[in-house]
């Protein structure tokens, strides 16, 4: 199977309390976004990465991804993610199966990437995650209401993988009901259609805050899982 992947990172960074966007902070000597996009330089099986920027990032992002030869595009991103992943899907080529995964996570394995793909071609729409580690408790106000059976549940990461044309009626669906979401498997579920779910590691963590910079150190010194 081949896929194009899409790279939103066109946000702010806000929680990250910096002056400029947080997927141009350097890990060592290298971006994070870099970082990120070198995991599908060196996924045989991605033909294509196409990203979302802020307008006024455009030349550093590309400036940032010299000589990542898969780049073909970096698009004008939105107000919100689903609004700059929207945008990126409207100006990219058809294909089979696409991906989307945050810039911001930099740590996603090989293994993650083979499974989504191996799943994606049975089942259309592929989501990946860790079993959460706490006890996790559903709450009214400052009351327990009921624990929640920990095997029931998971903690989303992306990449998430779809078949192209489901993923583009899904973004169409949202954008004419004024949907709201917070992944893109959420839209997919508005149409009625079942997601599977793949194993991502604890290493692929979204880098939100300053905090999250202390563990990417220490991640990428014992080395990523
Ligand atoms: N993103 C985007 N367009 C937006 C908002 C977010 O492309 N309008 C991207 C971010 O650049 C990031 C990914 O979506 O790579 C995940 O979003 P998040 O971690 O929330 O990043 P930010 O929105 O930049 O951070 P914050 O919410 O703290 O401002
Ligand atoms: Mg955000």
């Amino acid at each position: 199977m081949k896929y194009t992947v899409i790279i939103p990172a066109a946000g702010m960074g806000s929680r990250m309390h910096m002056d400029y966007n947080k997927v141009f902070i350097r890990l060592g000597d290298t971006p994070i976004i870099r970082m990120t996009v070198e995991k599908f330089e060196a996924d045989p099986d991605c033909e294509a990465i196409h990203l979302a920027g802020r307008k006024a990032e455009m030349d550093t992002l590309w400036e940032m991804l010299q000589g990542c030869t898969k780049v073909k595009g970096i698009h004008e991103g939105g107000r919100e993610r689903q609004h700059s992943i929207h945008n990126v899907l409207r100006a990219i080529e058809p294909a089979d199966y696409v991906f989307v995964h945050d810039g911001a996570r930099p740590f996603v394995s090989q293994h993650t990437l083979d499974d989504l793909k191996a799943s994606v071609e049975m089942h259309q729409a592929v989501i990946c995650g860790v079993k959460p580690k706490d006890t996790l408790k559903r709450i009214s106000g400052d009351e327990v209401e009921e624990t929640i059976d920990r095997a029931s549940v998971i903690a989303v990461h992306t990449p998430q993988a779809f078949q192209y044309d489901l993923l583009m009626r899904a973004y169409q669906n949202a954008a004419e009901k004024n949907l709201s979401v917070t992944d893109d498997s959420m839209m997919v579920e508005a149409l009625g259609k079942r997601v599977h779910v793949t194993a991502s590691t604890y290493d692929n963590i979204k880098i939100t805050t300053e905090e999250d910079l202390k563990v990417a150190e220490s991640i990428m010194k014992k080395g990523s899982e």
